[in-house]
């Protein structure tokens, strides 16, 4: 992000809100332990709408305010504690290099917000998130709405931002394509240099220090999510973080990661063989996995539904499960009576962006829909089939147990079709025992 996409981006906001007032938050850094805290991360929609780096902060935007319609709470500077913490933009700073209109210590929102507020009827703020803020908004809102006989007039009604916000951030701009492009050429370098460390008994915490090293070494804010680094049977755990066991001979590593670029993330699943060669019933999974991938990506366009790539996806590793034995039946009955799903376990995509699991709705009839949405240029999603053989799953043949095989690309929706923004990254069985 940067400060004039992020005016761009408050622009179109306030134009689609129309009229009432918006209020937005970023979270205060949050205790790691006693007196440490987690590096800080802006929350996504108010970085979208701000590029303000800094923890603590609210944004009141107001359409057609008079006074200017957007107003930053913000830590004031503070040389002590910037001694020991970091540089403060402070008010100053939020007015001259983020534009805003007015801005004042964050002590003092108490005190402004109401009178901010004054004349409102709808307010875009998002309950459920933060619920001593959701408390003190609440008791603001409250206070006001007693104050009638005296004139005054607070919000009547409160709207999810997102409803506005969230379709804005599923349609990617040029500015921002170019962030998630570079995100994508650093997950690549990041991808490359993992396969070319892993060897037999090298330890998955080796693998994620090299990719989040690669990632921060080319200028990415590190990892967009918790890099998933699963040897073997560990690959079956589809979240698996804790990174710390040696990749056995003979096994497969899943890697899940990607880097995180001004705030836009990749998400990028290859899987390659500790000893450099896929054995052969690894190579007969990563096959089945990989042309359900290849038909998945093909089939992204403008017009095709997004339930239809999982389609796709689901129909060809139904064949590939067949073929390898591990389900019985037609592709048809098999399909009927979702026997695929004892191995193949998760859906196929979700958008992409500012959060791993992105924002904007699925369905056409809104986040309670039913009808699946289609696929409009701009559009960024993942294509992630994979198929995850336990090590104790008795059904499957011996030498594919203890193997889990994902592949993931990030796709864009073009005019006339898709651009998979991490087609760099070796993904054939011959360029990924090439590059191991
Ligand atoms: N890295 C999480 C996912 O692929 O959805
Ligand atoms: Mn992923
Ligand atoms: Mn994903």
């Amino acid at each position: 992000m940067n400060i004039a996409m992020a005016r761009a981006h408050r622009e179109a906001f306030l134009s689609a809100m129309g009229s009432g007032a918006a209020v937005l938050r970023t979270g205060p850094e949050l205790v790691r332990s006693r007196d440490t805290h987690f590096s800080f991360r802006p929350d996504s929609d108010f970085w979208y709408l701000t590029a303000y780096p800094e923890p603590d902060a609210v944004l009141v935007l107001i359409p057609g305010r008079s006074e200017g319609q957007m107003v930053l709470f913000v830590r004031p500077r503070d040389p002590e504690m910037e001694t020991w913490h970091g540089r403060r933009a402070g008010v100053e700073g939020a007015r001259e290099i983020y534009g805003a209109d007015e801005a004042f210590p964050i002590a003092e929102l108490d005190t402004r917000l109401p009178q901010l507020l004054r004349g409102v009827d709808e307010l875009y703020y998002k309950t459920g998130n933060d619920a001593d803020f959701d408390r003190k908004l609440l008791g603001h809102v409250r206070d006001m709405n007693f104050k009638t006989r005296d004139g005054v007039t607070g919000p009547a009604a409160f709207v999810d931002p997102g409803l506005l916000l969230h379709e804005m951030r599923l349609f990617k701009s040029d500015d921002e394509l170019d962030y998630m492009r570079k995100a994508a050429e650093i997950t690549a370098e990041a991808h490359a240099a993992a396969m070319r460390t892993l060897a037999p008994g090298v330890h998955e915490y080796e693998i994620e220090s090299v990719v989040n090293g690669t990632f921060r070494s080319h200028g990415g804010s590190g990892p967009g999510y918790t890099s998933i680094c699963a040897g073997g049977d560990n690959a079956n755990i589809l979240h698996y973080t804790v990174n710390n066991e040696p990749v056995p001979d003979g096994a497969c590593l899943l890697l899940d990661a990607g880097c995180e670029y001004s705030g836009y993330t990749a998400d990028v699943t290859r899987c390659f063989p500790a000893s450099g060669t896929f054995s052969s019933a690894q190579r007969e999974l990563y096959q089945v996995v990989l042309d359900a991938q290849l038909a998945a990506v093909e089939h992204v366009k403008p017009g095709v539904t997004f339930e239809s790539v999982h389609e796709t996806s689901t129909r060809k590793l139904t064949e590939g499960l067949i073929s390898l034995g591990l389900v019985r039946g037609s592709v048809d009955e098999v399909l009927e009576d979702r026997s695929f799903q004892r191995w193949t376990i998760h859906k196929t995509s979700h958008w992409l962006g500012l959060d791993v699991h992105d924002v904007g709705s699925y369905f056409v009839d809104g986040t309670g829909g039913k009808t699946s949405r289609k696929l409009e240029p701009g559009m960024v999603l993942t294509v992630e089939p994979g198929i995850y053989i336990p090590a104790d799953a008795e059904l499957a043949a011996e030498g594919m147990r203890g193997t889990g095989i994902r592949i993931e690309d990030d796709v864009l929706v073009t005019e006339s079709g898709h651009e998979n923004l991490t087609a760099a990254i070796p993904k054939s069985i011959s360029e990924v025992e090439a590059a191991c």
